[in-house]
Order: C-alpha cells, then structure tokens, then sequence
C-alpha cells in the first residue's frame, strides 16, 4: 500500500549527493519535501532540478528542507548536476538520494508499474515536524511539476498547522483565508480578533492570521 495523508513517513537511510542521510533525523523539527525524478539526464527532471534549487531560500524561509531521488546512483547524480547548473543557472543545493536498487521508491510507492516498472513517477511529499505526511502528489515522467505551487501549498499546509484556518480554491499569499469548521462562531471570535464573515455558517472567512 502507498504512503498516505496522516502516516508516519517511512524513515530510510539512503546514500545521497551530500553523504548518507537518516531520514527522520536529518529532517529533525523542521518540515520537509521528498520528491522523486524518473531517471537522471532526463529532459523534464533537468529543469525541475534548477527550479527546486532556484526556491531553496524560499522553502529555508519556511522552516522546509528539501530532498530529492532519483533511481540513479549518486556518482551518476554527480554528473547530471553539471549539467543541470549548465542549463538552468542553478546548482542542485539539496542532498540527492541515490536509489539504484528502489528501496526508498519501493518505500514511498514511487513506481506505478502500469507507468514505468523501471522509473519513478513524479511524486512529492510534504512532511510535517511530526513526521506525518501532510501532502502527497504524483505527476507522470512528461510532466514538469510547479515549485512555486509546492510552495503555495506549504504555505497552506503551515496556516493550517498553526491556526486553524484553511486555504479556498487559487488561495495566494495575502488573501482571506477559511475558518474550519472544527472551531465554533464564539471560539473564531477570540481567536480571530479581526473578525471573521460568515458567507454560509458553514463557510467563514477571516483576514489572513500570520499577516
Ligand atoms: C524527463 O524527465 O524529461 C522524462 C523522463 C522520463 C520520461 C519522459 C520525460
């Protein structure tokens, strides 16, 4: 069964581009991204690489570390990153895991065999200072994945952990955000001291908390 919502990520020790990491304890406190590439010197994962390393202060802002895998070993990984900075301008910044033999892939069910039985997919996951994954999300090897969107999502992800609030559709930095429905009119009020408008009673908007 794949890794889903609410589990605890499976932790791993793997080799990767910056030595071998341990995953719960090289993540510690903070949150982290866990995204898998299907091959290395692959088109698609070349420009992802350079925009993931491009986002790296963004994601270091909020308190996110990142890693990636791909089923390559690291010294190919090596490699690739020459390239990578090559055409994208943009050094890999983050540790690479080397997975020659699947075992994380396998882990984190990255290799959908009715896709590829060799590759992995695009998968992301978003893990919390808890452990627990808090996002999941699978993209096919033609499809380039969006680091500003990751971003925007962990931007929900952390309003969510820290108030109680969730995120409508096309949310952006800066807009109203929703208080869920767990928190009651009078309890919003007080934890909400700039009010809150109830469209629905069931839909309440409230000005964003952390601004
Ligand atoms: C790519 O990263 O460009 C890619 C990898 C596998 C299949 C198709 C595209």
């Amino acid at each position: 069964m794949g890794v889903r919502l609410g589990d605890v990520a499976p932790d791993f020790t793997a080799d990767t581009t910056q030595g071998s990491v341990t995953f719960h304890e090289w993540k510690g406190n903070s949150w982290a991204i866990l995204f898998s590439h299907p091959k290395d010197f692959t088109p698609v994962c070349t420009t992802e690489l350079g925009a993931a390393a491009a986002l790296k202060p963004e994601f270091e802002k909020r308190n996110c570390k990142m890693i990636g895998l791909s089923v390559d070993p690291v010294e190919s990984h090596h490699r690739w990153e020459g390239d990578i900075k090559d055409v994208t301008g943009h050094a890999v910044n983050f540790p690479m895991i080397g997975d020659p033999d699947k075992t994380v892939a396998n882990l984190y069910d990255m290799i959908h065999p009715n896709a590829s039985d060799t590759m992995t997919v695009r998968s992301v996951f978003i893990v919390g200072p808890d452990n627990k994954v808090k996002l999941t999300l699978t993209y096919p090897a033609a499809t380039g994945r969006n680091f500003q969107e990751l971003l925007r999502v962990l931007d929900s992800l952390q309003l969510t952990a820290g108030y109680s609030v969730a995120t409508p559709a096309d949310w952006k930095q800066g807009e109203d955000v929703i208080i869920v429905p767990a928190v009651s009119d009078a309890d919003a009020r007080t934890k909400f001291p700039k009010g809150f408008v109830a469209k629905k009673p069931y839909l309440r908007v409230t000005p964003q908390p952390n601004k």
